[in-house]
């Protein structure tokens, strides 16, 4: 009886994780990139959440839990915030790549990537919205 609860609930938790990386998956920045005619920034969070905890960033760096929601530049880069804390050739390789972060595709708008919300929030905008109409029919 055990056996295949337990078989059940690891095939679930395998089905699970490809969704839950999508949620927190790669985070497009691009509040000035395009502007100033650089690749947006991909910064994939997973390959981040996996090596730090929350707190070193969104803490100890002050990042906000937002897609979008710093206002990054390279000057406070170079300075050692933001990316910078890490990226400056002793923890992790240096602002010189900048390839390396500005990998997005020209255009892509400041979102996290796929992310479950995202798909919704594209939806929603095109597709009436059920609450408000309801709302409506009950009035
Ligand atoms: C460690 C990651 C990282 C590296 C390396 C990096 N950047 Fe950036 N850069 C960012 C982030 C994050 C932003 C903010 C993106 C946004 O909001 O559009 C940014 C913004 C910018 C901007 C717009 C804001 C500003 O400062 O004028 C320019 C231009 C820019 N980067 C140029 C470069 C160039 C040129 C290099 C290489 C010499 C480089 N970046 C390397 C992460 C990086
Ligand atoms: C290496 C730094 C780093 C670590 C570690 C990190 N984050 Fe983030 N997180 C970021 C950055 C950068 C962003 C995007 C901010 C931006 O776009 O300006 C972000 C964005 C987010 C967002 C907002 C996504 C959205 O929907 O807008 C959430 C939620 C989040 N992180 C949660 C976490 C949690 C939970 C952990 C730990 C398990 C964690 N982060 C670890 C750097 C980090
Ligand atoms: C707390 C430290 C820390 C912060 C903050 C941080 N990084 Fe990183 N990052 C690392 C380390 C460590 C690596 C791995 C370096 C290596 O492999 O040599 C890395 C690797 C990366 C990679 C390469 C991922 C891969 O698949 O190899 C990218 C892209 C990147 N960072 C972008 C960013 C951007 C953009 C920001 C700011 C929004 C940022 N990082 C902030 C520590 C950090």
């Amino acid at each position: 009886m055990k056996i295949p609860a337990l078989l059940v609930a690891c095939l679930m938790a395998v089905a699970a994780s490809p969704l839950a990386r999508a949620e927190y998956g790669d985070v497009v920045i691009n509040n000035f990139s395009d502007a100033a005619g650089m690749r947006p920034v991909v910064f994939p969070h997973w390959f981040h959440r996996v090596r730090f905890r929350c707190k070193v960033c969104h803490a100890d760096l002050g990042f906000q839990f937002q897609a979008g929601g710093n206002q990054i530049d390279m000057l406070k880069i170079i300075d050692g915030q933001f990316c910078g804390a890490c990226h400056n050739g002793e923890l992790a390789w240096n602002v010189e790549n900048c390839n390396l972060c500005h990998s997005g595709k020209p255009g892509t708008p400041t979102q996290v990537h796929e992310s479950t919300l995202q798909r919704l929030g594209r939806t929603a905008a095109t597709a009436p919205r059920p609450a408000a109409s309801a709302a409506a029919a009950a009035r």
